[in-house]
């Protein structure tokens, strides 16, 4: 007789640039570490792939690329690690992902001559969070923060746009985070979320991303 293995949880934390979610993914890795629990970081862009490096490119601004052919390399960047996502998650891993579909979707339709639904598209079809952590922080808090304005979005105007397009995705799998607290506040609540998805979603299958 085959045993099933219980699979690990797909979590995403997503918010605004400069919101703590790179922080707060490595502290909730190393916090499900310290309880026994398989979990690794992924973040999205990885600019360690060739994808990923002409984003990085393009982030920071050496080079300029039209909207939507950029909009598809953060998709495709996504899509080169789906399989691994697979792979991770059925072998009992959990996965914290810092920023996934959502980023794509609300960073390029910020850009306004974007339809939204178009966006959404080649997003389809990627393995689904169980949870997404909105971290939501004041945007004037954000721009004081060490580091914004390096990189191509990094303006007060466009951060305020992706804000608001993050409020079409208050869906049941996703959840909307004070940033604000203190770091190890934060993080502990952030934990408590977490361990209580992957108790509830462990028997299940990974479904498929559908926005
Ligand atoms: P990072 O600062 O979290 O590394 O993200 C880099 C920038 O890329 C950030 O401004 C958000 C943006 N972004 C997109 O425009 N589309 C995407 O699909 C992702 C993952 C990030």
């Amino acid at each position: 007789m085959t045993k099933t293995a219980m699979r690990g949880a797909l979590i995403v934390l997503e918010g605004c640039d400069r919101s703590g979610k790179t922080t707060q993914s490595s502290k909730l890795v190393e916090a499900l570490n310290n309880l026994k629990i398989p979990a690794k970081k992924i973040s999205f862009p990885d600019r360690s792939t060739p994808i990923g490096s002409i984003i990085n490119d393009y982030l920071s601004k050496k080079i300029d690329l039209p909207d939507k052919s950029v909009h598809l390399l953060f998709s495709a960047n996504r899509w080169e690690l789906e399989p691994e996502i697979r792979k991770q998650i059925e072998a009992g891993v959990t996965l914290i992902v810092d920023r996934y579909s959502y980023s794509g979707v609300v960073f390029t339709s910020a850009k306004q001559s974007i339809d939204f639904e178009w966006c959404c598209g080649p997003e389809n079809g990627l393995p689904k969070p169980d949870l997404v952590m909105f971290l939501k922080l004041p945007i004037s808090d954000i721009i004081k923060r060490s580091g914004f304005g390096d990189e191509r979005y990094e303006n007060i105007e466009f951060q305020n746009k992706v804000d608001k397009n993050y409020e079409k995705f208050k869906t049941d799998n996703f959840i909307e985070v004070d940033a604000a607290q203190d770091i190890s506040v934060l993080t502990k609540n952030l934990l408590e979320q977490v361990v209580k998805t992957i108790d509830s979603v462990k028997n299940q299958k990974l479904d498929k991303l559908v926005l």
